[in-house]
């Protein structure tokens, strides 16, 4: 097992953070430390302890480790729009720097720091970089989440092929349903596995909110060794 890996989606909402959790349970029953990581999350609720987004608590509270919201989720912003906007309308400027001091810390504290995107692949961080950008400075192993629907063939396979171009693996991928009926379901996954590089983890099957506790047992960890 790698000490840290990078979840990316076809698009945003297509189960990053569903997937994440399940890994995550999947680990703490097999007894690795693991630990989720939301380095920017658009979308946050004002609190009283500042900007708390939601797939980062339940990053946090899925970790077999203990860490504080401010080390999973170092930058929050108020808007759920692309960070770079989320980011100029807040007056902040997001740091490599800062990303990759929260990623050594994390790995500091656990075996393995289980990394959750924002958005699809390319998202924008500001006017020239991309969080893929860090993810190639910090030459991570990428898992893809691929949300099965009509289309997700072409989001996966150029997903696939933007990761590739930018030398990093894909070292497995996840089918997960978020729809509770998919036509064509069994093909698109036979297409998925002769065309995507890296081994298929799991298929997630389409789950409510409050019995996704079983997923974990889904997930194929020994693809991750
Ligand atoms: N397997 C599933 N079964 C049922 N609903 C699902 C499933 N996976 C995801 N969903 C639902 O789809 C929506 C998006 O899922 P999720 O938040 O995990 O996506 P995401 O890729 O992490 O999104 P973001 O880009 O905002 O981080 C949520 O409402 C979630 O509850
Ligand atoms: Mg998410």
């Amino acid at each position: 097992m790698h000490n840290a890996y990078f979840v990316a989606g076809t698009d945003t909402d297509v189960g990053k953070t569903v997937c994440s959790c399940a890994i995550l349970h999947a680990a703490q029953q097999a007894g690795i430390a693991m630990v989720g990581y939301k380095p920017i999350a658009s979308g946050s609720d004002n609190t009283s302890q500042g900007l708390r987004n939601s797939d980062a608590l339940l990053l946090q509270q899925a970790s077999s480790v203990s860490v504080t919201y401010d080390e999973v989720n170092p930058y929050a912003f108020y808007r759920p729009v692309s960070p770079h906007i989320a980011a100029a309308e807040e007056h902040k400027t997001i740091e490599f720097s800062v990303l990759s001091q929260g990623l050594a810390d994390l790995k500091a504290k656990s075996e393995c720091v289980l990394i959750e995107g924002a958005g699809g692949w390319r998202v924008p961080v500001n006017n020239s970089d991309y969080l893929s950008s860090w993810v190639k400075q910090e030459q991570l192993p990428v898992i893809l989440v691929v949300g099965v629907k009509l289309g997700c063939l072409n989001h996966a396979l150029l997903t696939a092929e933007a990761i590739q171009a930018d030398g990093l693996t894909i070292v497995g991928w996840i089918a997960n349903q978020v729809q509770s009926t998919t036509d064509n379901y069994t093909v698109m996954i036979t297409w998925l596995e002769q065309h995507l590089p890296g081994k298929k983890i799991a298929e997630i099957p389409y789950c409510p909110i409050n019995k996704r506790d079983f997923l974990a047992d889904y997930i194929d960890l020994t693809v991750l060794n």
